[in-house]
């Protein structure tokens, strides 16, 4: 089966060709540089950069696979979480092509994609690592610019959201806190290579969450801890700013040791086989490290995408959703005139599917 899946939910253009649970080609038009000067995403920027490039990503993710239009079984692309503006643009395209070409049609969750980014085989249709349904039930760790979830898998499709943000995403402090260091946006990657360069212990931050017996998280007490350490720090060390190296190795430190934490709460709660990694913040060598160690000692297995591009935003995850919901059927799969009465879901929450409302 091969399917054509897109995903425009934030500031990534992208689309994916997929052989069922193979991806052939996965597209990524990063909009960074147009958000950059702004420090974060602006959602109608988003909308007017993801309407240009759209088309270019469709061609192109089907030129790199030899696949045309025609030969594509089903179109899929995300509802929602993300902003409005932006999943408008990709859910659109992709109802429009199901309904060009006269085939099926399915929505998905972008949580759900970062949840199966792990299950991804390669364009050889290979990936000895990837979990398998012998692996369930599992713990998804899902940590993204907008989301920290912990979430109860019993199998593919079922969901329970168990822990989440309070506040602010672990990737939105990543961004925040680069931001109030000038190290330029997205945060997460610049401060991993900072924190490499950098010594732990020179300015402890608090643990977020650490103490507290659920599985919930927090990050904005976190980031304004740093904001008024870094404005300590800065009256008492003047430029060059070597400080800033370690400053970033204390603050991975501290993200690390609050979802480390609460990963080890909840599988001494919940008896798993497995723990699934996703989100643009996993794509963090030092974090996937350091869980896998915490894991090791419970003898449970830890699974991430064979490739980080399958960690950040991207339509190859979104793709691999589609090929599950397709063997799951309807009410996943959409045909004819309901294609269009298919709505984006901002808030969409993974915890019961399908969250689509027709209009
Ligand atoms: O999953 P994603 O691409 O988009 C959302 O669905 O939000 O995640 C983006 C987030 C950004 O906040 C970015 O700073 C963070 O992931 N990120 C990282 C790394 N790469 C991306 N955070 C920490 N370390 C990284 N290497
Ligand atoms: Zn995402």
């Amino acid at each position: 089966m091969r399917i054509l899946a897109i995903d425009t939910s934030c500031d990534e253009t992208s689309a994916a060709v997929l052989k069922d649970d193979a991806v052939i080609s996965n597209v990524v038009s990063s909009q960074v540089d147009l958000h950059r000067k702004w420090g974060g995403v602006v959602p109608d920027l988003a909308r007017r950069a993801h309407e240009e490039n759209i088309d270019a990503a469709v061609s192109e993710a089907l030129k790199r696979s030899h696949t045309s239009a025609q030969e594509i079984d089903v179109f899929a692309a995300t509802y929602g979480p993300g902003l409005a503006l932006a999943l408008k643009v990709g859910l659109k395209k992709g109802q429009d092509l199901a309904i060009k070409y006269n085939k099926p049609f399915i929505p998905i969750n972008h949580m759900e994609g970062h949840l199966l980014s792990a299950f991804a085989k390669n364009a050889n249709g290979k990936n000895p690592k990837a979990p398998t349904t012998r692996d369930f039930p599992m713990i998804a760790l899902l940590v993204s610019g907008k989301h920290t979830d912990l979430v109860y898998t019993k199998e593919i499709g079922d969901y329970t959201v168990i822990g989440e943000t309070l506040d602010d995403a672990a990737g939105e402090a990543f961004d925040k806190v680069a931001r109030m260091l000038n190290l330029g946006y997205p945060g997460g990657p610049i401060i991993e290579e900072f924190a490499k360069k950098g010594k732990i212990g020179r300015f402890p931050l608090p643990v977020p969450m650490e103490k507290s017996d659920d599985l919930n998280f927090s990050f904005s007490g976190l980031k304004t801890a740093c904001l008024y350490k870094i404005k300590d720090i800065e009256t008492k060390y003047k430029s060059p700013r070597f400080w800033v190296y370690d400053f970033c190795a204390d603050f991975l430190e501290s993200i690390i040791k609050s979802l480390v934490g609460k990963l080890n709460r909840c599988v001494t709660q919940y008896q798993v086989g497995g723990i699934l990694l996703g989100g643009g913040v996993i794509s963090n060598v030092a974090l996937r490290k350091r869980i896998r160690d915490a894991m090791k000692t419970r003898t449970l297995p830890v699974f991430t995408p064979y490739n980080p591009i399958l960690c950040t935003d991207n339509a190859g995850m979104i793709g691999l959703a589609a090929f599950f919901s397709f063997k799951r059927k309807a009410p996943y799969c959409f045909t004819g005139d309901a294609i269009q009465s298919i709505d984006r879901d901002p808030a969409a929450c993974i915890s019961h599917l399908p969250v689509i409302h027709p209009t």
